[in-house]
């Protein structure tokens, strides 16, 4: 009997790690992707410019940590990486498409829709295909541990999360639109799918839904505050969308975050430097042709803006009579011109950018105080970045040079009060 156990402990000693080389073969070849696969899922995980919140600064790629604010409190985005324990390693394709298109994790908890799943919802299953062999086998697994969100019970509850789902998440990949073209439809699919452009450019409703996920509602990419900047209406009003700009204009902001009219700056300066500046131009096209096809919204219907330097230069010339005119000439003025055109595209105009005429100054009073992240192009940061007037202008002299600037050169945006820079004063001191 012994001698049995013994010699099935001795065949099993052999037996054993044959066994494991085995299994471990196996498992050599299923995740063994078609490079090209890897390479396609690359490219799409920038046009969905994933690193943007799954790579922290100065953080390991795609291990998570970023804080993003939500209504409800902070949260943390997770290590995506193929780490077994910390990442998404013990992910199938299923769990992973599952997560990106319904927002459920493998264990089945619900994300918070912060993570943009209302838009991934759109992307194809060959792309989902590719994207997963990318984060399979293209991405450096990192062993990082996901924090826990600061919010505090009962608004820490996922559950309600299914409710919100069934209410707002619109299931189904994107169908191409019959009648339309295909630089058209690949457009939609990229603006409305990875590109998610809507979760920060389009209005949000009482319970932080998107108003509408497609051309066919009307808010849809017109516009909205979020985190203290107000992204741009991105349909054809000609004067706080893209109503003025031709398609060339727009291609080179994707491309290089400036053009003649404006400078990437806030939160889009990030869209740029790990996400547009990265597409080819075939797609580059395509984004643009569907952005230029939306008719205009928004706006407070102005005729169209048409430069006009001179009430300006009166007031440039005579500083001392208006409070806004003396900040600007001493602390604006060399980078930003005297007639109000900067020099673009790096400098950007102040004289009819959509950004100025918006309503919503909020773009304009942080840019002002809090200067912006440098836009790097193929790896160069921008020459002259916007610097931060927080430490050296007050609420009140930051709310007069920005009103001249709103009036000036025939601009005709409302006035800016001190009121509204101390808030946003206080509400980004506290983001940092
Ligand atoms: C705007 C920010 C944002 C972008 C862009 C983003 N994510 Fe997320 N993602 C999050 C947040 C936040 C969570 C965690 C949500 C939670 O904990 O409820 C998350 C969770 C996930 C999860 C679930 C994993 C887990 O364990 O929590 C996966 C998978 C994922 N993201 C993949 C991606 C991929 C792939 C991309 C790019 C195509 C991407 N994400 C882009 C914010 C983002
Ligand atoms: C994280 C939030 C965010 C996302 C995502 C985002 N944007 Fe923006 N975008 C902004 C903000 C804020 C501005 C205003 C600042 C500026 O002009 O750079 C802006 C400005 C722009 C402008 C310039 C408009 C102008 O008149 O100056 C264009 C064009 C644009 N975005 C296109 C896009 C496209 C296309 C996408 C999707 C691929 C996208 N954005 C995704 C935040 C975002
Ligand atoms: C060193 C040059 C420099 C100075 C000085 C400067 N700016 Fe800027 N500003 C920029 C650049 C560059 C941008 C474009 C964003 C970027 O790339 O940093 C910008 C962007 C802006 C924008 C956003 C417009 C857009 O669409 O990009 C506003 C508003 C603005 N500046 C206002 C001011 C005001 C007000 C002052 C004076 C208190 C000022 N700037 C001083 C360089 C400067």
């Amino acid at each position: 009997m012994k001698s049995i156990l013994k010699g099935f402990g001795a065949a099993l000693s052999v037996a054993l790690p044959l066994l494991m080389q085995a299994s471990a073969a196996a498992a050599a070849t299923s995740s063994a992707f078609d490079p090209a696969l890897v390479q396609r899922g690359a490219y799409l995980a920038k046009a969905g410019d994933c690193a943007a919140c799954h790579t922290a600064p100065k953080g390991k790629p795609f291990a998570g940590g970023l804080p993003m604010n939500t209504p409800m409190g902070q949260i943390y985005t997770t290590n995506i990486t193929p780490d077994s324990q910390t990442g998404i390693g013990g992910y199938t394709e299923q769990d992973f498409a599952r997560a990106m298109r319904e927002g459920v994790a493998k264990d089945g908890h619900n994300l918070y829709p912060a993570m943009p799943y209302p838009s991934y919802a759109k992307v194809n299953d060959d792309d989902m295909k590719a994207l997963y062999a990318y984060f399979m086998s293209g991405v450096a697994p990192v062993q990082q541990a996901n924090r826990e969100a600061d919010i505090a019970w009962p608004m820490n509850m996922r559950w309600p999360l299914k409710l919100w789902n069934m209410v707002f998440l619109e299931k189904g990949v994107y169908q191409n639109k019959p009648g339309k073209d295909v630089a058209w439809n690949r457009g939609a699919y990229l603006i409305q799918g990875l590109g998610h452009c809507g979760s920060c450019h389009t209005p949000r409703g009482i319970a932080f839904q998107e108003k509408a996920l497609d051309e066919s509602g009307s808010a849809f990419l017109t516009g909205s505050l979020l985190d203290g900047w107000f992204a741009t209406n991105l349909t054809g009003e000609h004067n706080v969308g893209l109503g003025r700009w031709n398609d060339q204009d727009l291609q080179a902001f994707l491309k290089t975050g400036a053009n003649r009219h404006a400078t990437a700056f806030g939160s889009m300066t990030s869209v740029i430097n790990n996400s547009t500046q990265a597409l080819n131009d075939t797609d580059i096209a395509a984004m643009t042709t569907y952005l230029k096809s939306l008719p205009p919204a928004g706006g407070n219907g102005a005729p169209p803006y048409t430069y006009d330097p001179q009430a300006t230069k009166v007031s440039l010339n005579r500083p001392a009579n208006d409070a806004g005119a003396r900040v600007y000439t001493a602390y604006c003025m060399h980078c930003h011109g005297v007639d109000g055109r900067g020099f673009a595209p790096m400098l950007a105009p102040l004289a009819g950018n959509p950004n100025v005429l918006e309503k919503d100054a909020s773009s304009l009073i942080n840019v002002t105080l809090n200067g912006t992240e440098d836009l790097v192009i193929g790896g160069i940061p921008a020459p002259y970045p916007m610097p931060k007037y927080a430490p050296v202008l007050t609420d009140q002299q930051i709310a007069d040079v920005l009103t001249f600037v709103r009036a000036g050169w025939n601009n005709g945006a409302p006035a800016v009060t001190a009121a509204d820079v101390t808030k946003l004063r206080k509400s980004t001191q506290a983001a940092r």
